[in-house]
This record gives C-alpha cells, structure tokens and sequence, in this order.
C-alpha cells in the first residue's frame, strides 16, 4: 500500500476549476486498490486569513459535501478535518525547532506578502512547517500538489531529513507528485478560474445562480449570423473541458458555419453542467442540508487517523528524549 496524503484548502464552496483540477485527479489516484489515501480539510491553515467562526464552519461543510459529492470513498479512505487531530499542533513545534529561519523567510507564502510586514502573522510564517507536520504525521510517501506547493514539499523534506540526521531514521521522506497534465481551467473572463477574480463557475450553486455566472461568461460581439472562432472563445474553452469529443466537434462546427450566438452556446454550456452534474448537486445538496451526517462522517476519518498520528508521534517523543 502507497500511503497518499494531501491538505484541501477550505476557502469556501469549490468551483468548476477546483473540480477539474484538484478534486478529480486527486479522487482517481485514491481510486487505485494499491494506494490508501489521506485527504483533509486544512482548517488550521485557514485560520492565518479567515477570522470569522460561522465562515471557518460552512467552509469546512462546503468542502466536506463537496468531495464526497464528488465520489471520495470516505470508507476505504481517511478524511479528516487537521483541527481535529492536535497531534499536527505539538510534531509543528518539534519541526520548528528543526527549521532554519532563512529556509521560512525565502518560502513564497511569506515572501509574496513581506513587502507588508504588519499584515503578516506569525502563522503565515511558519505555514511551511504546519504543512511538515501533516505530511509527516501520517508516514505520508506521496503527496499530489499543485506546482504552486512545491517548494513547501521541498522544506518538508528538508526539515525531515535534518531530524533524522540528528536523531536517526524517524520520517520517511515524502515525494511530491505534481501533475503536469493538469490545465489551468479558464475562468468566465478568460483568466485563471479563481475566487479572487471572481470569474467562478460554481458547480454546487442553485440553477439561478449558476446560470448568471455562465451567462456572464465574456466573449466578443459578433452577432448571431457571424461565422465565430472557437478557440478564442471563452464559453466554448470551457465547454471543451467537460463535454464529449462528439459534442465538441459539433459546437466547433456550428461556431465556424455562422447562425450559431453565444447565447445559444451558453445555453449549451449550462444544460451540460446540470446534466453531466446531475447526481453530484442532488447529492451535494442533500448533503449540505445534513450538517450532522457529514460531521459523523468527518469524526469517523478522524478517529482512524488519530491511531496513526499517535504512533508516529510516540516514536517522535522519544526519539527526543520526552
Ligand atoms: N498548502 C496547501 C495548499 O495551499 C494545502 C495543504 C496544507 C497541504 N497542508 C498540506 C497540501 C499537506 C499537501 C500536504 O494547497
């Protein structure tokens, strides 16, 4: 058994591009009978921006629905919020003792925002090692990141590889896998789909809403009778990610011919997403309904990943001399 381990941010209700992203590469690499996968809601690392309560909880619910929604097999696998296992709180400490101060302040989480000191705390500092302690915690050997997270792999295997130096072989030593062939999924303006930008397709969200958002999808003015070019376009760029090779090649046609708007392509767009979602958003919806269930369902993972993290931890400690 290969031992997977990857953190979700929990910065809200996931879109279209976290989906196609993260979510489903994520979901097929636990599907392998050979791999036992660790997925948790990084709740703690939330906490260095989100200082509202109520919107930590309903994160942490829209992630939860959302991956299980999605198809995780919360059974087979571990899925857990990081809060919930303290163990990561102490093995972070130790790890920070095991931390040179340059190998944080070169880190691009904090260097990203150092032109501001006085909006940085202490926690965006030291997110690098929090992330050590939860890959490290689990005896992690692979962990699936975007290329965004490499570097903070990198410190992970350093900081793991100084603490076995010194005190001999206590973690093994994680491999980050970063998927090439994940695209970056264009957002309803053309840039990266991303909340900051606001440009989000929200899979989850009521047909009203998502409707709007595919409606305000930005293309050019051509008119109704206009032969249209596809590849600039924003709504068929879209399309082309999720439909059929046979319905592509038929949007492609009607684009190129004329007498096709982009009205009428986003109405496309829009009754394939309710179509090809239908049971993900019936079942995303039942779900989010049922806080309880899926907190059962969280406190189950959570009690099967506590075994782990205090194995490890009790080989840690006296590794230390504690
Ligand atoms: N920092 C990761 C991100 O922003 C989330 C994360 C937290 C993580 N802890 C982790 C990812 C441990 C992999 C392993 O996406």
């Amino acid at each position: 058994m290969t031992r997977i381990l990857t953190g979700i941010q929990s910065s809200g209700k996931p879109h279209l591009g976290n989906i196609l992203g993260a979510i489903k590469p994520s979901i097929e690499l636990s599907k392998n009978s050979k791999n036992e996968s660790l997925f948790f809601i990084a709740d703690l690392h939330s906490l260095i921006n989100i200082k509202d309560s109520k919107i930590m909880n309903e994160n942490t619910l829209a992630v939860a629905a959302s991956w299980i929604a999605m198809g995780f097999d919360h059974d087979k696998n571990y899925f857990y919020r990081q809060s919930k296992i303290t163990e990561v709180c102490e093995l972070a400490w130790y790890l920070n003792c095991f931390t040179p101060y340059p190998m944080l302040s070169n880190s691009h989480s904090f260097k990203d925002k150092s032109d501001n000191l006085s909006d940085v705390n202490s926690g965006l500092f030291t997110y690098p090692v929090l992330m050590a302690a939860d890959i490290l915690l689990y005896d992690s050997e692979i962990v699936p990141v975007g290329k965004d997270q490499k570097q903070h792999l990198e410190i992970t295997r350093d900081i793991a590889k100084s603490f076995n130096h010194n005190y001999g072989e206590t973690f093994i030593i994680p491999e980050s896998k970063i998927d090439k062939n994940v695209q970056t999924i264009p957002g309803t303006d053309g840039r990266k789909m991303s909340k900051t930008y606001e440009n989000t397709i929200d899979i989850f969200a009521d047909e009203k809403s998502l409707k709007k958002q595919i409606m305000s999808i930005v293309t050019d003015s051509k008119g109704l009778d206009d032969k249209k070019n596809p590849e600039t376009c924003n709504v068929f760029n879209i399309f082309k990610l999720i439909a059929s090779q046979v319905e592509v090649k038929e949007m492609e046609k009607k684009y190129t011919e004329g007498g096709y708007g982009y009205g009428h392509a986003k109405t496309h767009l829009f009754n394939l997403i309710l179509e090809l979602y239908y049971d993900e958003r019936k079942l995303y919806s039942e779900l989010i309904k049922n806080k309880d269930h899926l907190f059962n369902i969280l406190e189950k993972g959570e009690r099967k990943a506590k075994i782990i993290a205090e194995e490890v931890l009790v080989r840690v400690r006296s590794r230390l001399g504690y």
